[in-house]
């Protein structure tokens, strides 16, 4: 392999793995990306409508390999011009992780570079600044995804503060959830957005679960419930005193093409319209409990490609005066791009690991 570059300090070698897709990217100086590989499983949890766990992480034993040459091929350059080797160790599923994180501690120490640990969900706050301008921060980010439903303060890439999550469901979850319901396939997302067109948003008002308060929290079962119940009945409903059972015994098989679109609407409305107060609520919470000017909004994740919550979020940017940042596509689902590029900013802090770094599947932060 040749190398055009040459030992490049901020060149770092990304690997992610905490879900589904098994991604390694290398990316220079934080923002310029060159390479960006993914091996999606989507085909393999179709099926399922959700993904596996026990079948994602044989997946990445079998994808890893060839993702990583082929990732510094694309880059066109040698091991020896890496600076660091990124890997996200958390949040995710465990079996998933551990096959990156294995996989990022064996090319450290064979390369004998820094290993460098990063937050998956911090990681897709950063996503926007790839092959683009730089953030500017302070920043609020909302990061919706199948995994994960997260509003963030952040005060530079690597200072984040979490201002609310999902108390169950993610978003893309409950999409996913919702489509497959309406037997519309899987992932959900593309699949409700696309029906959502056809639809009028206002035809059945699904609950809007915005917990007590001001709250930043979210939850989605509550809504995923009820198109459930809208599609297939109440079980055991009782009406004028009698058992009723399930009243459609039919779901989605018995609804029309319009009703279909119209559920689809009206529970994207209802999602969205949810996304769009905790948004306010964050935005106003950092600037007048917090002190900071929030400058930036940052929307990112799988969820971020719905067409609704970018013409929300577009509107919403107007009127509080934000900056707003969705990155490409290919950035806003998982990637590996993302988690090299913030690990340039963490290395250039100092903040690297070593080889007991460990994964977790769960965190709050
Ligand atoms: O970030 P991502 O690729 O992977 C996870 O970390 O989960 O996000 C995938 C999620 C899926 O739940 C998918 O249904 C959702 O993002 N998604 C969408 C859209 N495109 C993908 N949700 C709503 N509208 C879309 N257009
Ligand atoms: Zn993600």
């Amino acid at each position: 392999m040749t190398s055009k570059i040459g030992n490049r300090p901020g060149l770092i070698f990304g690997i992610e793995s905490s879900c589904d897709e098994t991604a390694c990217a290398v990316v220079a100086g934080g923002r310029e990306v060159l390479s960006n590989v993914v091996a999606s499983q989507a085909d393999l949890h179709a099926r399922f409508g959700g993904v596996v766990p026990e079948i994602a992480g044989r997946a990445h034993l079998e994808a890893i390999n060839p993702v990583i040459a082929q990732a510094l091929d694309e880059a066109d350059i040698a091991p020896t011009d890496v600076a660091a080797v990124a890997v996200a160790n958390r949040p995710g599923l465990i079996g998933s992780l551990l096959v990156g994180l294995m996989a990022a501690k064996t090319l450290a120490w064979v390369w004998r570079v820094p290993l460098i640990g990063v937050n998956h969900i911090h990681a897709h706050a950063w996503a926007p600044a790839l092959d683009d301008e730089p953030i500017e921060y302070p920043a609020g980010a909302l990061i919706a995804s199948g995994g994960h439903t997260s509003l963030y303060l952040c005060r530079s890439p690597n200072e984040l503060e979490l201002l609310g999550a999902t108390i169950d469901d993610a978003a893309g979850e409950a999409f996913d959830k919702v489509a497959a319901i309406l037997k519309l396939g899987y992932p959900g997302g593309p699949a409700i957005d696309q029906a959502a067109r056809n639809g009028q948003a206002d035809a059945i008002k699904f609950p809007r679960s915005l917990l007590k308060g001001q709250s930043l929290d979210f939850s989605f079962s509550g809504i995923k419930t009820a198109v459930l119940y809208h599609v297939n009945g109440v079980p055991g409903a009782i009406r004028d005193g009698v058992e009723k059972g399930i009243e459609h015994p039919h779901g989605a098989d018995g609804l029309t093409e319009k009703e279909i679109s119209d559920i689809a609407a009206g529970f994207q409305a209802a999602v969205v319209d949810v996304m769009r107060t905790k948004i306010k609520r964050a935005v106003n919470f950092a600037r007048q409990d917090r002190d900071t000017d929030v400058r930036t909004l940052i929307v990112g994740g799988g969820v971020a490609a719905n067409s609704a919550l970018r013409q929300a979020v577009a509107e919403l940017g107007k009127k509080l005066d934000l900056d707003v940042r969705i990155p490409a596509m290919e950035y806003c689902t998982d990637n590996a791009a993302m988690v090299a590029g913030l690990a340039c900013n963490l290395l250039s802090s100092g903040k690297i690991d070593d080889l007991e770094l460990s994964a977790t599947a769960t965190v709050r932060r």
